[in-house]
């Protein structure tokens, strides 16, 4: 399978994938993708805007994972700018474009994950533990322990097994929270390869049963 990883930072969401795969890694930030290289030897890393690198080589892969950033549309945004501490922003449509071309123009299994919003999400999203992801399959809810309590976490600790003390880094912490939950982030590539396998073994079934119907 080639994998495409989008707005890789870490690897949260990669990090329990397994190595037999061909995964390309995209981050805009060079000391983040660093430290992705060196958790994951194995996978292309590559220093870039995702958002252009997804449109110029979607049609590649057989599954794609994109984690935009998602201070635009969080609550955490709306509650400081109601509060006075943030100026207001627009919320980053490249969310809605990524989602929207991938809806309509890829024809292999992706997901799209983000924050719940602040306002009513605008492409309906499936809901796991507050975050919304967007998938072109069905993505079961699934229990977790969430090793982090967001507003505890600090730069120096290791956070799902990853210890990032030894790199160099600005803003650890920022790092540390933006990771999705290794578990959900298998959780949802089983299921997308789940229902590939599922329709592959039918796929064959039809196979077996027109070599049978023809021998007949
Ligand atoms: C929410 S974090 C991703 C977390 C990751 N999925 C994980 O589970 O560890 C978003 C990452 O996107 C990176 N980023 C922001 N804008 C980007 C862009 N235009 N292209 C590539 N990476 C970008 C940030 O530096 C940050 O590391």
């Amino acid at each position: 399978m080639k994998i495409l990883n989008l707005y890789a930072g870490i690897g949260g969401n990669r990090k329990l994938w397994g190595d037999e795969h061909e995964i390309t890694a995209v981050e805009i930030n060079p000391e983040i993708a660093a430290i992705y290289q060196d958790f994951f030897p194995n996978d292309k890393v590559i220093v870039a805007d995702a958002h252009k690198f997804l449109l110029e080589h979607y049609k590649e892969f057989d599954f794609i994972w994109s984690s935009p950033p998602c201070p635009t549309h969080s609550d955490i945004r709306r509650c400081g700018v109601q509060a006075g501490q943030y100026e207001a922003k627009y919320p980053d449509m490249q969310l809605y474009q990524e989602i929207i071309l991938l809806m309509h123009f890829t024809k292999c299994k992706f997901v799209v994950e983000n924050v719940r919003g602040y306002y009513n999400p605008l492409i309906k999203p499936q809901e796991i533990h507050r975050h919304y992801f967007w998938a072109n399959f069905p993505i079961p809810q699934k229990r977790t322990y969430d090793q982090r309590v967001h507003n505890d976490i600090i730069g120096s600790q290791i956070v799902y097994g990853f210890d990032i003390n030894k790199f160099k880094a600005e803003n650890k912490r920022k790092i540390l929270r933006n990771m999705v939950n290794p578990e959900i982030g298998l959780h949802i590539f089983n299921c997308a390869f789940k229902e590939k396998q599922q329709t592959l073994k039918l796929e064959d079934f039809k196979k077996k049963e027109t070599i049978v119907s023809k021998k007949d």
